[in-house]
C-alpha cells in the first residue's frame, strides 16, 4: 500500500457498529476480492472488497474475517484468515502480513493462516444460529461472476443446510453511508491531491495538447502524493468527445477554441474523490462557452444548497431539475412554452442534462446506499450538473464532493478552482 497507515480505530469501530446489528447467535463471514487474471501468469491490480476493508482495514488477497460476538470462546469472536507466506511469495510477489502487522493494522487479536479457516470454521459454526453473507447488493452491480463470499454461500449451505442465512448487505447499507471523522479526513486527502492535480493540469494545458498527456499529468500528481491511482477511469474529453458520458479513449488532440471535460480524481487509501471540471483549451472561454459554464455552475451552487439532513432523494432531484430547466430555457435550449406542456415523467430537460446530479462517495465511487433513505448527516455526496449540447460540440459539467454536518453541509473541494475567471487567471498566469 502506499498510503500512510490507518489508525485501527476506524475498522475496530466499524465492526463493533456492525456485530450490534446481528441478530443474537450469529457469525458473518466477509471475503477480500477475487484477483483477477489479465493474461498469461499475470493479474490485474488488486482491488480490496469495500466492505472486507471497512471493517478489517487490511488491504490484501485471500483474506478471510469471520464476526462471532457471541461465541462461547472467546478468542472466535473476531478472527482474521490471512495467506501465510513463503520464500517463494517473498521472491516474488514481495512482502505479505505478518500476524502482528494484521493485527496492528485490523485491531484483531486471533489472526491464523488461511490453511485453519476449514477446521476453525467447523468448530465454531454449530454454535451459531444465523450465518450472514456479504453479498454484493449495490444496486448498480452487474455483473455475473460468481465472486467469493457467492462461492462460499454455496458450499456452506451444501453443509450446513439448516442455519438460517442472512445478508451482511443490509446493515452495511446503512451503516457505510454515513462517514465517520477519520473517513472524512481520508476521502478529503483524495480530494486535496485531486485539487493539485487540476491545478497542475491548468497550467499544462494549451492548444495542440493530446489528451492522454494531460492523463499523464493527472496520474503523475495522484502518485507523487500517495494516491492509489485514479479512483476510476479519467475521463479527459475535449470539444465533441465530451458529449460521450464515459469517454475515456483520451486520445485526442486538445483544439484552440474547445472546452475539455475532466472527470478525473484520486483514490487515497481506498477512499475516493470525484471531481470534474471543464475548461477552455486555449485559456479563454468563448461567450457562448462561458454562458453556459455560469448556468452550470448556478445550478451546481443551488443544487449544493438542497444536500441537508433530511432531503429525499426524488425530491433533491426533481428540484434540481427545475432549476436547470430555468438556465435551459436562459441560454436558448429550451422553450418555456414547451415546458410547460411537457409530461412530468419526461420532463425536457433531460435531453441536455440525462444523468443524476449526486451519487453517495465513499469506498465506492458510487457508494453503497440506499435509493430511497433520504441525505443524513454524515453523508458525503456528489453534486454534479452538466449540460450537453451535441449540436455545438460542447459539453460543461462540474463535480464537488459535499459533507453534511449537524450545521449544514461543507463542500470538501471548495479550495479547487471553480470560478471561470479564476481558472483563466490560473492558466494564463
Ligand atoms: N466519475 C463518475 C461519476 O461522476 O459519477
Ligand atoms: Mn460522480
Ligand atoms: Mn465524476
Amino acid at each position: 500500500m502506499k498510503y500512510v497507515p490507518i489508525s485501527n480505530r476506524l475498522f475496530t469501530v466499524n465492526r463493533k457498529n456492525f456485530v450490534s446489528r446481528l441478530k443474537p447467535c450469529s457469525l458473518a463471514i466477509f471475503h477480500s476480492n477475487d484477483e483477477f487474471p489479465r493474461n498469461g501468469d499475470q493479474n490485474f491490480l488488486f482491488k480490496q472488497n469495500p466492505d472486507f476493508f471497512y471493517l478489517s482495514g487490511i488491504g490484501q488477497e485471500q483474506s478471510i474475517l469471520i464476526l462471532f460476538p457471541d461465541c462461547p470462546n472467546p478468542l472466535y469472536k473476531e478472527v482474521l484468515f490471512l495467506r501465510q507466506t513463503n520464500e517463494h511469495i517473498a521472491i516474488w510477489e514481495g512482502h505479505k502480513y505478518t500476524k502482528e502487522e494484521a493485527k496492528a493494522a485490523s485491531g484483531i487479536e486471533s489472526v491464523f493462516w488461511l490453511s485453519e479457516f476449514d477446521v476453525i470454521l467447523h468448530t465454531i459454526i454449530n454454535y451459531a444460529d444465523h450465518i450472514y453473507i456479504n453479498t454484493n447488493e449495490n444496486d448498480r452491480y452487474s455483473h455475473t461472476v460468481p465472486y467469493r463470499d457467492i462461492r462460499l454461500f454455496e458450499s456452506l449451505r451444501a453443509k450446513y443446510p439448516l442455519h438460517h442465512y442472512e445478508r451482511s448487505a443490509l446493515i452495511l447499507r446503512d451503516l457505510r453511508v454515513i462517514k465517520s471523522d477519520i473517513e472524512i479526513e481520508l476521502t478529503k486527502k483524495a480530494c486535496d491531491i485531486t485539487r493539485d492535480a487540476f491545478v497542475r493540469v491548468l497550467k499544462f494545458v494549451k492548444p495542440g495538447v493530446a489528451e492522454y498527456e494531460i492523463e499523464a499529468e493527472v496520474t503523475h500528481e495522484f502518485l507523487m502524493q500517495r494516491a492509489t491511482g485514479h479512483a476510476y477511469s479519467p475521463i479527459i474529453a475535449s470539444g465533441k468527445n465530451a458529449i460521450v458520458l464515459h469517454y475515456t479513449e483520451n486520445n485526442q488532440v486538445c483544439k484552440d477554441g474547445d472546452v475539455i471535460l475532466f472527470d478525473f480524481a484520486a483514490e487515497y487509501a481506498n477512499y475516493n474523490a470525484d471531481m470534474s471540471r471543464s475548461i477552455p483549451v486555449n485559456g479563454r472561454y468563448s461567450k457562448r462557452q462561458l454562458d453556459v459554464y455560469n448556468a452550470v455552475l448556478r445550478v451546481m451552487r443551488a443544487a449544493t444548497k438542497l444536500i441537508v439532513a433530511g432531503a429525499a432523494w426524488n425530491e433533491y432531484h426533481e428540484e434540481v431539475g427545475k432549476i436547470m430547466t430555468g438556465e435551459l430555457i436562459g441560454l436558448g435550449l429550451l422553450d418555456k412554452h414547451d415546458v410547460a406542456k411537457q409530461d412530468p415523467k419526461m420532463p425536457l430537460y433531460k435531453k441536455y442534462f440525462m444523468h443524476g446530479t449526486s451519487h453517495h462517495l465513499g469506498l465506492d465511487v458510487h457508494d453503497f446506499a440506499s435509493r430511497y433513505k433520504s441525505f443524513e448527516v454524515g453523508n458525503i455526496l456528489t453534486c454534479e450538473p452538466g449540460i450537453y449540447i451535441p449540436e455545438e460540440g460542447l459539453a460543461v459539467r462540474i463535480e464537488n464532493d459535499i459533507l453534511i454536518t449537524e450545521n449544514g453541509n461543507i463542500d470538501l473541494m471548495s479550495d479547487i478552482p471553480v470560478e471561470a475567471e479564476h481558472i483563466e487567471e490560473i492558466m494564463n498566469e
